[in-house]
């Protein structure tokens, strides 16, 4: 699908005119985007650039300081503790770092949201379903193990899992491929492809990373001084990169 062809469709998240400072510092300011309905929209942007902020914002972690947040229809910035809560369960966030308990086994790990969200449901029923998740990244065998026995990418693809365990509408993602070699990033790379073809999941994917960007992205926004300075899709930014993205493509290349 073409980046400007989701204009048509319909937007399952936007941000309006939003803002956050710390102190004086603006991190974001006055920005404003759309995320359509199965749509894999990367944000693109240098560390420090505000992008784990910006998705803080999306999840309710922080506040902004103006503008507003709509996630399914419904402006977050307005909602009381439970109606956030709720909205929350449709919106699995992939942390930066994979923020898997490690005193838990990866079953564990795996089973602990959808014991925290549903008294209610039988074991078997949670151990069908982690099963399943387990299966679908391919370390079904590590469901006995422990985070600290897993590599870098296997925890990824744990972490990816677990945010996955209850059905979410939208997808996060931060930092999906950091610290990984290219070659185990390409597999989480596949993976974001295959949650959002399995799932029809619409996602939005942050990152610093071009390949990943390339790999997964229908659309691209680059967030340069607070805001969306740049849109569009992959290869018409590189056939004629704007300033801001000249040094990703240049270090892409080497
Ligand atoms: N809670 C906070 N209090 C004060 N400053 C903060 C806070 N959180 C983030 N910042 C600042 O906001 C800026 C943007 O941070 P953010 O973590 O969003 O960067 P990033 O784009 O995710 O970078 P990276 O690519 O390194 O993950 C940084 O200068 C950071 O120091
Ligand atoms: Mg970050």
């Amino acid at each position: 699908m073409k980046w400007n062809e989701h204009h048509t469709d319909k937007a399952v998240v936007t941000l309006d005119r939003v803002s956050k400072k710390f102190g004086q510092r603006v991190i974001l300011n006055e920005l404003s985007l759309a995320l359509y309905e199965q749509e894999n929209l990367v944000i693109l942007g240098k560390s420090g650039a505000g992008k784990s902020v910006l998705i803080k914002c999306l999840v309710g972690l922080i506040r902004p300081d103006s503008g507003r947040i709509t996630i399914l229809g419904k402006d977050i910035t307005q909602l009381s503790e439970e109606e956030l809560n709720a909205t929350r369960l449709q919106v699995g966030f992939s942390f930066q770092s994979s923020a898997l308990y490690d005193s838990m086994t990866i079953f564990e790990n795996l089973a602990f949201p959808i014991r925290r969200t549903n008294s209610i449901i039988s074991e078997s029923e949670i151990e069908t379903r982690v099963n399943e998740r387990l299966e679908e990244v391919g370390l079904l065998h590590t469901k006995d193990q422990l985070p600290s026995e897993l590599s870098g990418g296997m925890k990824k693809r744990i972490g990816i899992a677990r945010t996955l365990i209850l059905n979410p509408k939208i997808m996060l993602y931060d930092e999906p491929t950091a610290g990984l070699d290219p070659e185990t990033a390409s597999d989480i790379n596949d993976l974001i492809l295959q949650v959002q073809k399995k799932h029809h999941t619409s996602s939005i994917i942050i990152t610093h990373d071009l390949s990943c960007a390339h790999a997964t992205g229908d659309r691209i926004i680059g967030l340069f001084d607070g805001y969306n300075k740049i849109e569009g899709d992959y290869e018409t930014l590189k056939n004629n990169p704007p300033p801001e993205l000249i040094s990703f493509f240049n270090y892409a290349q080497n």
